[in-house]
């Protein structure tokens, strides 16, 4: 990376263009709330960056710095075709000048979408893997494991998981200036759930919502991504998945219509449209107390959306 000799976040930042600032609490509007007595706030990590957004680069921040001081100039990771975790991966090696490969599950000739097209045009290096191959690469959790050796480069597991990750996810907290009893989020690999639940204070909670139907993994992945039993602030909701990953329906569609015609937040079914319906409903059926605050993290993913 030209320019940068010590890897300093503040210089990373600044050649990426984070705007850590942009990222506000919002109050939500919704009829349900004012009914239900239940204060909802937003903070709107979608707006930190118009590629780089939401969890991504709370995420991959500190692997990225991690990488740039050991020297590595070849990121690998995997994701779907859709993946905002490699558009971001992709996007993050044009800007810095690295070299970046994501290994996409399934075919090629059955896949092409602006997700693809974007990671070509920001020269990340493709290859298509079978979904039992993918599932394989799943296990590699270290940056030197297996396809990093494979491919020559520094490995980042799927979704960015890694404990690098929880640190930088943490670091939403400290930007939470106001009282709060819960924080609800959207959930793929967990990942962002455990960087929260670990450094948030009890009797605070983190809900998440799974985004992926079946996603009894997803607990297990929670717990070994903490390391410590002791950690049970949090719980996750299966009951919002809307069939599965990336499935939609009318509802959930007019649901997020509804959400943005009250809202100036642009949200996309896939992750963060799921958790605010699945969020507004508990409330709707009294699942909260009367009188509690919650904020609900906007992941961004907007990108997802285009395709
Ligand atoms: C927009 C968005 N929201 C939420 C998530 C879920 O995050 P995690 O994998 O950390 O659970 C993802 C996946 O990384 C995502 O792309």
């Amino acid at each position: 990376m030209p320019g940068i000799l010590k890897p300093d976040l503040i210089q990373i930042e600044s050649e990426l263009g984070i705007n850590n600032r942009a990222s506000i609490i919002e109050p939500v509007q919704h009829p349900v709330l004012a009914y239900n007595s239940v204060h909802l706030y937003i903070k709107r990590d979608d707006l930190l960056h118009p590629v780089i957004s939401g969890n991504k680069w709370r995420k991959l921040k500190y692997t990225l710095r991690y990488a740039l001081t050991h020297g590595h100039q070849h990121l690998i990771s995997m994701g779907g075709a859709y993946s905002n975790h490699l558009h971001a991966l992709a996007y993050i090696g044009h800007k810095l000048n690295l070299k970046t490969t994501g290994l996409i599950r399934g075919e090629e000739s059955n896949q092409d979408n602006q997700t693809l097209s974007d990671l070509r045009k920001w020269g990340m290096t493709l290859e298509f893997v079978s979904r039992s191959n993918f599932r394989e690469l799943r296990k590699y959790r270290t940056h030197d494991a297996e396809p990093a050796k494979q491919y020559n480069g520094f490995w980042i597991p799927e979704g960015g998981a890694s404990q690098d990750a929880l640190r930088g996810v943490a670091e939403i907290l400290k930007e939470i200036d106001m009282e709060f009893d819960t924080l609800a989020l959207a959930c793929g690999t967990g990942t962002t759930l455990a960087g929260l639940a670990k450094k948030l204070p009890r009797p605070q909670q983190v809900l998440g919502f799974s985004a992926l139907k079946g996603g009894g993994f997803l607990e297990k992945d929670v717990k070994k991504l903490l390391k410590d039993k002791s950690v049970n602030n949090w719980s996750i909701n299966f009951d919002y998945h809307f069939g599965g990953f990336a499935k939609n329906s009318d509802e959930l569609t007019s649901f997020v219509n509804e959400f943005e015609s009250y809202n100036d937040i642009p949200l996309e079914p896939i992750y963060n449209g799921k958790m605010l319906f699945g969020l507004l409903d508990m409330i709707k059926n009294e699942r909260f107390k009367k009188g509690q605050t919650i904020i609900a993290i906007h992941t961004g993913g907007l990108q997802g959306d285009r395709n």
